[in-house]
């Protein structure tokens, strides 16, 4: 029997979760929305995309959570997007009770499944997950970190003009304005790329990587979909294929780094029962500071949302 992979959210995201998967013949997908036909329509449409390729993948639209049933991975981008006028907190409160729902409803249909969180705000929207699924955090992670690099890296490979495979780069901490990007640990041929370009320009690939989320808003007038579709299924792929990739994800961290209780983006290694351990990179003083930082301004919204989501 192939692999079951459910997609909850049929929009721009969702279908390119979708899409991606399928190109990886990773198993059959499930894709569920509350819009009646959204999501029947993309399956038609992606089982044709099946058919014209030669994938062994079968796609399923549905409007019910029981065909989430059996399910080895759910990736959950339900929710609002963010338009280019609104931080990734702005929506926090429409989005917590959103993942509340449906975590309720994959501890139900799929209690045996690996979680991967897409809705933003990120780091936040995992902790919700990982609460109201109640699933040991090993299967509760959210999904971001490989965009953000994906996104340094062409920045990275443009400068230097070198090949973005040639890059190896680490990510901590929330997926927003105050991600930490670690310059200093940022390799091209075994350098570091603050040998190879000027202190200015490396802050502005920063600079630049934090605000492209918005960019990309602000010019297509919708919210990025082909770079998180892919970057979802390499996730997928870890898990579903056992591959033990080191992948930056956002986790709900019980003492490594020295945090704990909080959601936030760290190097791990992503395998078939989900999370199987974090690598712990060792931080100079202000990288650790950056990483606190950002940590707790995830702390601070997971305390948010606890107000919220009692009311
Ligand atoms: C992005 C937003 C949507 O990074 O979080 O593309």
């Amino acid at each position: 029997m192939r692999p079951k992979i459910s997609i909850i959210g049929s929009g721009r995201v969702g279908s390119s979760v979708a899409l991606h998967v399928g190109m990886k013949s990773l198993g059959d997908v499930i894709l569920v929305d509350i819009v009646k036909g959204l999501p029947q329509g993309e399956a038609l449409d992606l089982n044709h995309m099946a058919a014209i390729l030669g994938l062994d993948v079968e796609f399923v639209g549905t409007n019910d959570y029981r065909d989430i049933e059996g399910s080895e991975v759910v990736v959950v981008t339900a929710g609002f997007i963010r338009k280019a006028d609104m931080t990734r907190m702005d929506l926090l409160s429409k989005n917590s009770s959103i993942i509340r729902e449906v975590s309720h409803k994959i501890r139900e249909h799929s209690p045996k499944s690996k979680v991967i969180i897409v809705t933003n705000p990120l780091d936040v929207m995992t902790y919700v997950a990982l609460k109201y699924t109640g699933f040991e955090r090993r299967r509760v992670m959210g999904f971001s970190g490989l965009l953000d690099l994906g996104r340094y890296k062409t920045l990275i490979a443009k400068e230097l003009t070198v090949s973005w495979n040639s890059i190896e780069a680490p990510i901590l901490g929330e997926h927003g304005d105050s991600m930490v990007l670690l310059p200093k640990k940022t390799l091209v041929g075994g350098r570091r790329i603050t040998e190879l370009i000027g202190r200015e320009k490396v802050e502005e690939i920063v600079r630049e990587t934090k605000g492209m989320g918005a960019k990309v808003i602000a010019l297509k007038g919708w919210s990025a979909s082909h770079a998180p579709g892919a970057g979802a299924a390499v996730m997928v792929d870890s898990i579903v294929r056992d591959k033990n990739l080191v992948v930056p994800l956002s986790y709900y961290l019980q003492g490594e780094y020295g945090l704990s209780g909080v959601c936030t983006v760290v190097p791990a290694v992503l395998g078939a029962d989900g999370v199987k351990r974090v690598i712990e990179i060792e931080l100079d003083p202000d990288e650790r500071a950056e990483l606190m930082n950002s940590a707790e301004k995830v702390r601070q919204a997971q305390e948010e949302v606890e107000r919220l989501l009692v009311e």
